[in-house]
């Protein structure tokens, strides 16, 4: 069996990886240092506690194991705290992903998969956003990403790295039958926010702006279903695996959906009522940020055949009752 190290599988997309890969005969075997993961969520597979940061440790690993890629899920992700502590990204997502990078070039390790996203691009010129759109990000979290996209094209020419990135939209929704599915500490998003308060344990959802140049005023966001988010990680390692030379895509479905249509699924999906309060707008975010995904569809062949909304919330909602 083909070993894959998914370093932070423990973490909320990186559980959905390891899943997924075991369902299709791969042996992940997990790196996540349990600052954000659970250890429940790599299920049987091998869990090695420590930070993809950590030389000495990725040499012992990569020497006791014949890892034929690796996936990287591990990383701090909140764009507003990336603004006020940008010491902490530059840490986690910049420089530990150089030491983890590095380890993969001096192992000779075929294959990279690196978890971007569509942060990179900052406020769209144009939507459906496309690869081609120009990268400004906004954020230091944005940044760390794009920075990181720079050094592994730099990676591919000098040391014929082989790797693809996935820039992801809105990763949302949960295993429909496993018990792994999104939980941060504290938890910003918004459709786990929105089913908190829909299950009585927040009184009410803040709205940020419904004053954006939208139909309804709030932002519209496009969003993917996790486990349509790992299966793509399955075709660009087959793509890979087959000599494919592309690096970057898309990882969106190119349906917009604002915050209130968001609200109204999971007042349908919960049959909940759900306490709004409106606020200002949250700095950094843009007023629409929707997928051109057909490179992703085109070329790998990927099929997201789960990121309806009403399936994305019905998930999220088993989830959000049961964990
Ligand atoms: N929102 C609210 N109230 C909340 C939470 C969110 O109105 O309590 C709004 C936001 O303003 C935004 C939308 O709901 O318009 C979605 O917000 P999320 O926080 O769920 O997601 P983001 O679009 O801000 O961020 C996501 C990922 C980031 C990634 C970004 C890519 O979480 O890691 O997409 O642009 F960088």
């Amino acid at each position: 069996m083909q070993e894959i190290l998914v370093v932070g599988g423990a973490g909320y997309i990186g559980s959905h990886m390891v899943a997924e890969l075991q369902a299709a005969g791969y042996d992940p075997v997990v790196l996540d240092d349990l600052s954000s993961g659970r250890e429940d969520f790599v299920g049987d597979a091998e869990l090695i506690g420590g930070d993809c940061g950590d030389a000495d440790l990725l040499n012992d690993i990569f020497s006791s194991h014949k890892i034929d890629a690796v996936m990287h899920f591990a990383s701090s992700i909140q764009v507003g705290e990336s603004v006020k502590n940008p010491i902490k990204y530059y840490k986690n997502n910049l420089i530990n992903t150089l030491t983890l990078l590095n380890a993969v070039v001096r192992h000779d390790v075929p294959d990279f998969i690196f978890s971007s996203s569509a942060a990179v691009y900052g406020e769209p010129e144009y939507t459906p956003v496309d690869e081609q759109h120009p990268c400004l990000p906004l954020s230091p979290y944005g940044r760390s990403k794009y920075f990181i996209e720079q050094i592994l094209q730099d990676y591919k020419k000098a040391y014929g790295l082989h790797y693809g990135s996935l820039r992801y939209f809105n990763a949302a929704g949960a295993h429909p039958e496993l018990p792994i599915g999104e939980q941060h500490e504290p938890e910003t998003h918004l459709i786990p926010l929105a089913l908190q308060v829909a299950s009585g344990q927040r009184e009410y959802i803040e709205i940020f702006g419904s004053d954006y140049d939208n139909p309804d005023g709030t932002c519209i966001r496009d969003y993917v279903h996790v486990c349509d988010i790992a299966s793509a990680h399955l075709k660009l390692f087959d793509y890979l695996k087959g000599g494919g030379n592309e690096s970057v895509f898309n990882l969106g479905v190119g349906e917009g959906y604002s915050v209130m249509e968001v609200i109204k699924m999971v007042k349908h999906v919960t049959g909940q009522e759900v306490e709004i309060h409106y606020e200002d707008r949250r700095e950094g975010d843009p007023a629409i940020l929707v997928a051109d995904g057909s490179k992703a569809i085109d070329q790998l062949g990927w099929d997201p055949e789960y990121s309806d909304l009403q399936t994305i919330i019905e998930d999220a909602w088993k989830w959000e009752q049961n964990r």
